[in-house]
């Protein structure tokens, strides 16, 4: 049985000081979950150089859908694996919410990470609205379309309801497993399905227990390296 995944997403946080201090933390323990940690574009590298030592993974919070060209201001996927990233993060509720981006060019985002080596994290998840609409089941499967024919075994599905990313409102156990149901139902039953939102030390036990989960992407208390250690440490 695989171990369960751990990944941190620093969003827009962070420091050379706190990576240099976090991440060296990090390093040093002894952790049993398959763990990845990702940065800011600007720190990847340095981030890279700390956790070289070990299996713990580096990667990105989104990347272009474009290979090259004249595309001011994108980061290319094989940008992100030459400079050693194994892991992106792509279609994060902020970034559909806050920055224009679609399940469509999410999708395309996708394709380009595999296609250079890199680990796609997909994220997936309704909006409080949308739940209280009783619509969560339908927008997931809606978002989930275009991983249909991607090799499996090269993503992760996260699943993020956003009315519980960064508010402290953790989903429920009744919440959480039958989405993760869902999705392995809809993509296959092999798919690593992992929660994010509000995920901390006091409750990663409780959520990594839950049927259907394969792990947890964690945002703010993957920025204490205590509070992330613990969550690593609480994965089977
Ligand atoms: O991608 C992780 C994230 O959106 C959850 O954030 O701060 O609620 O753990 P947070």
């Amino acid at each position: 049985m695989p171990r369960q995944l751990v990944i941190a997403n620093w969003k827009l946080h962070g420091s050379i000081g706190q990576v240099k201090s976090v991440l060296g933390e990090v390093a040093k323990a002894d952790l049993g979950a398959n763990v990845g940690v990702c940065v800011p574009f600007p720190y990847l590298m340095l981030a890279k150089q700390i956790l070289h030592p070990t299996r713990i993974q580096c990667g990105a919070q989104n990347v272009s859908q474009y290979h090259i060209g004249a595309y001011t201001g994108e980061v290319s996927a094989g940008m992100l694996a030459d400079v050693g990233c194994e892991l992106v993060i792509i279609g994060h509720s902020e970034r559909r919410r806050l920055f224009g981006e679609t399940t469509e060019s999410a999708g395309i985002k996708m394709r380009a990470a595999l296609d250079a080596g890199l680990m796609g994290i997909y994220c997936v998840g309704e909006s409080a609205d949308e739940r209280r609409e009783g619509r969560a089941e339908q927008v997931v499967i809606e978002q989930l379309q275009v991983l249909k024919g991607l090799p499996l075994g090269l993503f992760a599905v996260a699943y993020e309801p956003s009315w519980a990313v960064g508010s402290g409102m953790v989903a429920s156990e009744e919440q959480i497993a039958p989405i993760h149901a869902l999705i392995k139902n809809e993509l296959d039953p092999r798919v690593r399905v992992l929660y994010g939102g509000s995920v901390k030390a006091n409750n990663a036990a409780s959520i990594l227990a839950v049927e259907h989960v394969d792990g947890v992407l964690v945002g703010g208390a993957a920025l204490s390296s205590f509070e992330f250690i613990e969550i690593c440490k609480a994965a089977r």
